[in-house]
């Protein structure tokens, strides 16, 4: 807004924003300077250890989405403040509470890790800061300890196994062993899997677990081939993901026991795998190769920026709730309201939120064939989370 506008004269305007604009001085004058500001979003995100890939894929997204609305969000400038979670649950909360009351960031975004979820979001729903939670899929966040003011754009862990236990059971599957990192992560999303993988008449032989982040996978692999399951279920991302599927090959299991899970199994490791990737399916709310004009138009923008395809996680929801207050985040109820509403057409596919705030969403069966997760077909539309226990009324 030029200065004419706001009532003050240039040198009173330069006074109040060089002594950070006295409320008590000039009370009227507030909100055209707070809207002034750039909007604050917060990025606790790994930057670093084996989850670092997906924390750099979330930030290319978001700073992509920016750009491609002109660096402006509702005519106002975004800043981010990006600090590295780690992947470290035991420092979550001290980084969570650095964002909130340290650089008061008006919107908290991230993180990958489901432990740091659980950290963040308490902080978020004490504070009430509108917060979006970008790829960590603790169930709970969007289900008993759902909030008015927490979102998520990604997906829960149970309801990404639901979805990957459906399409072993559609593929014949009859029984199958899991093998997943030993925290909340793995663990729901192992739940979900046996949820419905059991109850479209498959078994569970083994659940095999390592600790997280551990890439030391022989002894759990030596099992599972004298066990010899009809296919193996497994949950791991990032580094570690790319490890697994190595020495999975290595171990010459890939052609004997068809290798299944979650799409984090896969996504961002196409290349670095090669042709031990070959052959492994998962099951994502996104493949690349989802036929819509949204989807086109992320990719090319993408591969423009970037010089490599998108990973699945980008924002889209902060900008429908800022839209409805105009750019002022003040007004955080408004704000809320707005997202829980949001609905739009994603490059994933159609994309809206349910009562507790966690998109229903389609889910891809994807096949890996020389570095490409290739779409096999849709395994469920429009696929809702449970909403368990989540006291936010529809
Ligand atoms: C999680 O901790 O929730 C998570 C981490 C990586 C990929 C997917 C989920």
């Amino acid at each position: 807004m030029p200065i004419s506008e706001t009532g003050l004269s240039r040198r009173t305007f330069i006074a109040l924003a060089g002594a950070g604009a006295s409320s008590l001085a000039l009370p009227f004058a507030r909100p055209a300077l707070a809207q002034a500001q750039p909007i604050k979003v917060g990025l606790l995100l790994p930057y670093s250890g084996t989850y670092a890939q997906l924390g750099e894929a979330i930030t290319r997204a978001m700073e992509l989405y920016l750009k491609q609305q002109g660096g402006k969000l509702s005519g106002r400038a975004v800043e981010f403040v990006r600090l590295d979670s780690e992947a470290s649950p035991p420092k979550a909360t001290e980084l969570t509470t650095k964002l909130v009351q340290g650089d008061k960031v008006d919107i908290l975004t991230g993180p990958v890790h489901s432990g740091v979820a659980m950290a963040m979001t308490k902080i978020a729903r004490e504070a009430g800061v509108p917060t979006i939670v970008t790829n960590a899929g603790a169930d709970q966040i969007t289900r008993q300890l759902c909030a008015k003011n927490v979102f998520r754009s990604s997906f829960s862990n149970g309801q990404v196994g639901l979805a990957t236990g459906k399409a072993m059971v559609d593929a014949g599957i009859k029984n199958a062993v899991t093998m997943t990192w030993k925290y909340a992560a793995g663990e729901q999303m192992v739940n979900g899997f046996r949820d419905t993988f059991t109850k479209g008449g498959g078994k569970v032989i083994k659940d095999i677990t390592v600790p997280f982040p551990t890439v030391e996978f022989q002894a759990a692999l030596a099992e599972i081939a004298s066990i010899k399951p009809q296919a193996v279920y497994s949950f791991f991302a990032g580094g570690g993901a790319a490890k697994f599927i190595k020495d999975y090959a290595a171990a010459n299991l890939q052609a004997s026991i068809p290798l299944w899970g979650p799409g984090f199994l896969t996504d961002g490791v196409e290349k670095a795998v090669g042709a031990a990737g070959n052959g492994v399916k998962t099951v994502l709310h996104y493949s690349d190769d989802v036929d819509n004009a949204e989807n086109k138009a992320f990719r090319a923008a993408f591969k423009e920026a970037y010089g490599i395809y998108p990973d699945v996680y980008a924002v889209q929801l902060l900008d429908v709730g800022l839209k409805a207050v105009n750019g002022d985040v003040a007004k955080r109820d408004e704000l809320d309201a707005a997202m829980a509403k949001a609905s739009f057409k994603s490059p994933r596919g159609p994309f809206r939120l349910s009562v507790s705030h966690n998109p229903i969403q389609n889910f891809y069966l994807r096949e890996l064939k020389d570095g490409n997760n290739v779409l096999v077909k849709t395994v469920v539309k429009e696929f809702p989370d449970l909403t368990t226990g989540c006291r936010l009324a529809a």
